[in-house]
């Protein structure tokens, strides 16, 4: 399994505050069957000016502590950006792309699309990158606009959803509109957009509900096929499904949940 969004690299962000913290949780994503792992530091103005010095310093140090510890796994440099009108310059100058590709990995705020939001994101595809929306069903403007997804992806977005929306960890509405647009294939990749806050590595548990709900394939597709095309540098099918789920369909599926 390939994790694309985490933050897990110490000292960078609100994700793990040392060195000590991402060496236990690196241990438990080891025995979930994470094989590689894309390091995403929140790259924003203010809280988090990430640079590629601080991000190279943590970076070694986090390798060195993995090899002397006998953990052997694999790390990809990359930034969680968040959408600025200046975005494509701070791309195209600081080198914030996923490991060296043309895909970038990007968020905006929680509480409204800024108006400038799709022209940032036409902007970055105009000039050749593959951007990677982090957690649209955490969006409100999703949430309540699920056909803003579909959107997206015609304008060539790539969609990656957080495993916690799919067991309700930031509430129902977002778990239905995680699960939703999982069911619509309007969904790139999961990822647990691993923060160090919990205990458990939940990855695996919600990839079971979805294997459960969907099938093995989705599971596969969306944890290593795209990551491992993502890593590569190759392009991935903006559809790979389409919604021929009816409403009685639907509704069979629920009722079948009210007794799992
Ligand atoms: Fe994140």
């Amino acid at each position: 399994m390939i994790d694309i969004h985490t933050h897990i690299l110490h000292a960078c962000d609100d994700g793990s505050p040392d060195l000590e913290t991402s060496l236990t949780h690196i241990k438990k994503m080891k025995d979930a069957g994470v094989t590689d792992i894309v390091l995403t530091p929140h790259y924003m103005m203010g809280p988090y000016q990430n640079t590629a010095e601080i991000f190279e310093l943590r970076f070694n140090q986090l390798k060195k502590a993995l090899h002397k510890n006998n953990i052997s796994m694999q790390l990809y440099k990359a930034f969680e950006i968040y959408l600025e009108p200046n975005t494509l310059e701070e791309i195209k100058n600081k080198d914030l792309s996923i490991n060296g590709t043309k895909y970038v990995l990007v968020e905006t705020g929680f509480h409204g699309f800024a108006k400038d939001f799709m022209h940032i994101l036409y902007e970055l595809v105009i000039n050749g990158y593959y951007p990677i929306l982090a957690h649209p069903e955490r969006y409100p403007d999703i949430s309540n606009n699920p056909d803003l997804a579909e959107d997206l992806i015609h304008r060539n977005i790539y969609l990656q959803l957080n495993a916690a929306s799919f067991i309700g960890l930031y509430g129902k509405k977002i778990q239905q509109t995680a699960w939703n647009l999982l069911k619509n294939g309007h969904c790139h990749f999961i990822a647990s957009d691993n923060h160090c806050n919990f205990n458990e590595y939940i990855m695996p548990q919600v990839l079971e509900k979805i294997e459960k709900t969907i099938d093995k394939y989705t599971v596969e597709l969306l944890t290593e096929i795209n990551p491992e095309k993502m890593l590569k540098n190759e392009k991935i099918d903006f559809f790979y499904v389409e919604n021929v789920q009816s409403n009685e369909t639907i509704f069979i599926q629920k009722f079948k949940n009210l007794f799992k």
